[in-house]
């Protein structure tokens, strides 16, 4: 039988990740990867939720190994609410503003599905987060693309896009701007306050959603905190947390928060994913969350992290500052530089040449819905140690004159002054 002739569109437009096929050597013995942004192991605090784990198992076993509900553990939501007010001066949760998901990204699979139709219209970024895109593109609506910038999105190209969709009477169809407000990924930049603002009026002048997702916001190393754009329009915004890079990504759990209507169809189409998300790792979470507070307890991460970012930029100061046209972001936070080459450069074609060398990046070409920029790169530095860091830049130094080489493309050094 030929299988394509009975999958379903959405089973059709399924690509398998590019990230996963890039990384499947990313372990091999000698190589240094930038690639996945995943936590530094070390991080985890493994004895304490251990010790957790027993009681809860032993204790609680009536409801940790049972079904739970849809929304999720109440004493999570208990615990989560507590943190929110804390931390983030959102005073207001309700437990019906809240709903638990495997992780962040079946909450954006659940939007898509809540959402999104073949005529709907939503905005996203270029480049945007791949496992956002894949989510999204599943539904099959149409995209608007807008460029990023240091400061976030261009939102004078967004308002242009949304008149164009007004004056064709399809406004009633954009449904939702999904925005990674803090360190986004791949890009490393944050949304200025100013930029935060000026998207709620746009959302309120054009009547639409903004879906917020924010795995890195917790994890700043320099500079002011930026409010949420949940905490400053919570009846129009979902906002997605996730403790993957908060406490462990393993636990899968993403929390939702948004006005009670949406909770409710989110929860309701969840219904049909899973009946429940694991207890089991809810009732954990909330324990550690009990017992711990998850804010303090992350410090020590955000000062590894920080200083590995450090490393990482020094390392890109020392070995490419000579020459002219490459650029990366600095990032406050979070996981991910991104680098701009030279023009002419392709990362995706020049990616064997560094796996020959052993240093593993992300292709720009990944984070695209439409056309790519082929010359950009994503470097996650939370993973490797120093040394590797220096040298896993400098084998990158040569893949790119190798490369150049072969392809011709001259590289341009900078006179001394
Ligand atoms: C921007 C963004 N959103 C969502 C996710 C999904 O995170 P998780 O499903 O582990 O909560 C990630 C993971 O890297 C991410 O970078």
């Amino acid at each position: 039988m030929k299988l394509e002739s009975k999958l379903s569109k959405v089973s059709n437009r399924i690509k398998s990740s590019i990230i996963r096929e890039l990384l499947k050597d990313a372990s091999l013995p000698g190589i240094i990867s930038f690639g996945g942004g995943v936590p530094d192991p070390k991080t985890f605090p493994r004895e304490k939720l251990a010790e957790i784990s027993s009681e809860i198992i032993n204790k609680e076993y009536a409801m940790t190994l049972q079904y739970g509900t849809t929304e999720g553990d109440p004493l999570l939501k208990k615990e989560y609410m507590k943190l929110m007010e804390k931390y983030y001066g959102v005073d207001w949760l309700h437990e019906d503003n809240m709903v638990f998901t495997v992780g962040s990204q079946q909450a954006l699979y659940l939007i898509g599905m809540t959402f999104l139709d073949e005529q709907s219209w939503m905005s996203a970024s270029k480049p945007i987060y791949l496992g956002a895109a894949s989510a999204f593109i599943q539904r099959g609506p149409n995209f608007i693309n807008v460029p990023l910038t240091e400061d976030g999105m261009d939102l004078d190209y967004l308002e242009k896009n949304l008149e164009e969709l007004k004056q064709k009477g399809e406004i009633e169809n954009f449904k939702f701007a999904y925005v990674i407000s803090n360190f986004h990924n791949p890009a490393g930049v944050s949304m200025s306050l100013d930029k935060r603002r000026k998207l709620i009026q746009l959302a309120e002048k054009y009547d639409f959603y903004i879906v917020e997702d924010d795995p890195y916001g917790a994890l700043r190393f320099e500079g002011d905190p930026i409010p949420s754009i949940y905490s400053m329009a919570p009846e129009r915004t979902v906002l997605l947390n996730t403790f993957s890079k908060v406490l462990s990504p393993g636990l899968r759990i993403g929390a939702v928060m948004g006005p009670k209507d949406v909770i409710r169809r989110i929860t309701m189409v969840k219904q049909a994913a899973d009946l429940c998300s694991s207890p089991l790792t809810h009732r954990l979470a909330a324990r550690y969350m009990e017992k711990y507070d998850l804010v303090e307890e992350i410090q020590p991460t955000i000062k590894l992290y920080a200083k590995k970012k450090d490393w990482m930029m020094e390392a890109l100061e020392e070995t490419f500052s000579d020459i002219e046209g490459i650029e990366w972001v600095n990032p406050e936070g979070g996981l991910f530089t991104w680098l701009t080459l030279p023009e002419g450069i392709d990362t995706m074609d020049m990616f064997p040449l560094a796996k020959e060398n052993k240093v593993l990046y992300i292709p720009g070409e990944a984070f695209y819905i439409g056309e790519p920029e082929r010359n950009k790169m994503r470097m996650s530095f939370c993973l490797p140690p120093k040394e590797d860091i220096f040298e896993g830049i400098k084998r990158l130094r040569k893949t790119i004159e190798t490369y150049c080489e072969e392809k011709g493309i001259e590289l341009k050094i900078k006179t001394k002054k």
